[in-house]
């Protein structure tokens, strides 16, 4: 696309010797406020070296300027000089680019720019799948979408966390509690029972802790009983986690879990000992990190068993021995940065280069409309039941505002789940949130379904026009005409979505995306309130139909990023 911003910053370059074309670039500001242009130019940082006040330089540069095609008109104000775009220019070069690319705005064809991992999800067996692993799930999936877009290829790993003496402990739970029909019929959420039972009564009981820990240590010895129960409890927690990744249309290339790393972790372990890092305290070896002012990583305990961060190092050497990634992501709650932190510094240690490219994404806490969400206490909400809320509520939604829809059922589906997860993705990541039906599920909000429902309503208008949604035409397009404020609105708003997706990749904040949703629906809704579309002469028709049309691709493709759908109708 025609990039105007960088023709600027070429065109000051040239006037402003003391500036690179990249310092300018990086200096040019978009004004909140249209009036006082498109971008402005910023003079303060000249003054020491020109020795005049920034307003005077403003004023000598923009005389300087002179007239230049794709410039309206530029002027200068207090220490700023502001630019006017060729509104034509604009229009024309930014609905080319979008309407050549059509479907595929934004997303790149190619997928060569090298490898991501990222993983994200990555819950407990036999825990449930709650608001929590909620975030992790949705923000791994859009960076994964994001960095697709980029033209990196991914790999989305769910490191499932079923590996550890939590399962000494659900063995001897349910040898005690429980059995194999009750388990098969109640799933994940007996598993729970069992295992919150245990913990109530271990503490009067401490010999069950012991007993316990010899299952787990039978399990990493191979002992056939207690494996074949571990993986039947993990059978029974993967189908449950599996309807809610087929809820929330969310996939995975890999599910090497903790467990995958067994036989892989004396090799890391020796490699530790043998490169002088590993220090036994009390039994247990430990990797001191006193230099980095960070408690001791923990790499095996006194009895030998190995541990979470033992198991991330040799996690990570598998994966850059399998995929050579040029980044490696990790989502998880802001809980864990210390955890990241050391085993991060150990590979550092350990003299692997690469481990500047192993990336922490942490993110705030999800509570529920004052409730608190915890495995242990027995009352935690399930995320599969959150999920079906949300649909249940958007079909009496639907129910009420748009009886006649087709196919209710599958709309609900998609705007119910698309609500939550954009909400989950709406702030930045690092921001606790507090989960609100009310705020969630309004069509008129910053919302999820407000976005979907503006691509709904660009989609019916196409429609009226008598167009096929599957192969819309090349518009006969009049730029003269489509030059009014909320127009060029529009189409400042659709040039932006690349820069937004970069941003988002490189601040690993999908946030970006989904704000950015919000700002194009929003000047979508202006464009259309102050332009009727379906007129008739052909000219305005056409013309307008093409902005309808740019924002529909590049909303759904927006909302794609994200891992959310957009229906034709809602
Ligand atoms: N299973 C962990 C949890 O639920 C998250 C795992 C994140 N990934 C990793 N490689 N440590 O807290």
């Amino acid at each position: 696309m025609r990039n105007f911003k960088l023709e600027l910053a070429k065109l000051l370059s040239d006037k402003l010797s003391s500036l690179s074309q990249e310092e300018i670039y990086g200096m040019l500001e978009i004004p909140s406020n249209t009036n006082m242009g498109d971008y402005a130019f910023p003079c303060f940082k000249l003054a020491k070296e020109l020795r005049k006040a920034p307003p005077i330089i403003a004023k000598e540069l923009s005389d300087h300027i002179g007239e230049v095609a794709f410039i309206a008109k530029h002027e200068s104000v207090n220490a700023y000089v502001n630019f006017f775009i060729n509104k034509t220019l604009l229009v024309e070069a930014v609905l080319n680019e979008v309407l050549s690319q059509g479907k595929d705005y934004g997303l790149a064809s190619q997928k060569d720019k090298g490898n991501i991992v990222i993983d994200y999800s990555s819950p407990n067996i036999a825990k449930p799948f709650h608001v929590g692993h909620l975030r992790s799930t949705v923000i791994g999936h859009s960076l994964y979408r994001i960095h697709e877009a980029l033209g990196y290829k991914c790999i989305g790993v769910n490191h499932l966390g079923d590996w550890g003496t939590q399962f000494g402990k659900l063995i001897v739970a349910y040898k005690k509690y429980s059995s194999k029909e009750e388990i098969e019929q109640k799933g994940i959420s007996e598993l729970l029972r069992i295992y919150v039972l245990f913990h109530d009564e271990a503490k009067e009981n401490p010999e069950m802790d012991q007993e316990a820990r010899d299952y787990f240590t039978k399990m990493e010895k191979g002992d056939r009983e207690a494996l074949e129960l571990w993986k039947w409890f993990k059978e029974v927690s993967l189908n449950e986690f599996q309807r809610v990744y087929n809820m929330l249309g969310v996939t995975f290339d890999s599910y090497n879990g903790e467990a995958f790393y067994n036989d892989k972790m004396d090799i890391a372990v020796k490699e530790l000992e043998e490169k002088g890092l590993i220090e036994v305290s009390e039994g247990a070896k430990i990797v001191r990190l006193d230099d980095e002012n960070m408690a001791p990583c923990l790499i095996t305990k006194n009895d030998g068993s190995s541990l979470y961060a033992t198991r991330d190092i040799a996690a990570a050497k598998y994966r850059k021995d399998s995929y050579d990634f040029k980044k490696c992501i990790y989502v998880t709650a802001l809980q864990q940065n210390l955890h990241f932190a050391q085993w991060f510094k150990v590979i550092e240690k350990l003299g692997y280069d690469w481990s500047k490219d192993l990336v922490h994404v942490p993110f705030g806490m999800v509570s529920m409309e004052g409730g608190k969400l915890s495995t242990r206490a027995g009352n935690v909400i399930f995320l599969e039941d959150i999920l079906k809320e949300a649909v249940d509520k958007t079909k009496s939604i639907i129910e009420e505002k748009n009886p006649q829809l087709p196919n209710k059922e599958e709309v609900a589906m998609k705007v119910g789940i698309g609500a939550v997860i954009f909400d989950d993705m709406y702030n930045n990541i690092i921001k606790d949130i507090q989960f609100s039906w009310e705020r969630v599920l309004n069509f008129d909000g910053e919302t999820g379904p407000y976005v979907q429902y503006t691509h709904a309503r660009a989609c019916s208008v196409l429609k009226k026009a008598g167009l096929d949604l599957n192969n819309i035409p090349h518009f006969k397009i009049d730029y003269n005409i489509i030059s009014d404020d909320a127009t060029v609105g529009i189409v400042k708003e659709l040039a932006e979505f690349s820069e937004v997706i970069q941003s988002a990749a490189a601040g690993y904040e999908p946030s970006y995306i989904a704000r950015y949703a919000v700002d194009l629906a929003q000047a979508f809704n202006k464009f259309y309130h102050d332009n009727p579309i379906l007129v008739e002469d052909e000219n305005v028709k056409n013309s307008r139909l093409a902005i309808v049309a740019a924002t529909k691709y590049t909303i759904k493709n927006a909302l794609y990023l994200l891992g959310i759908d957009a229906p034709l109708q809602m």
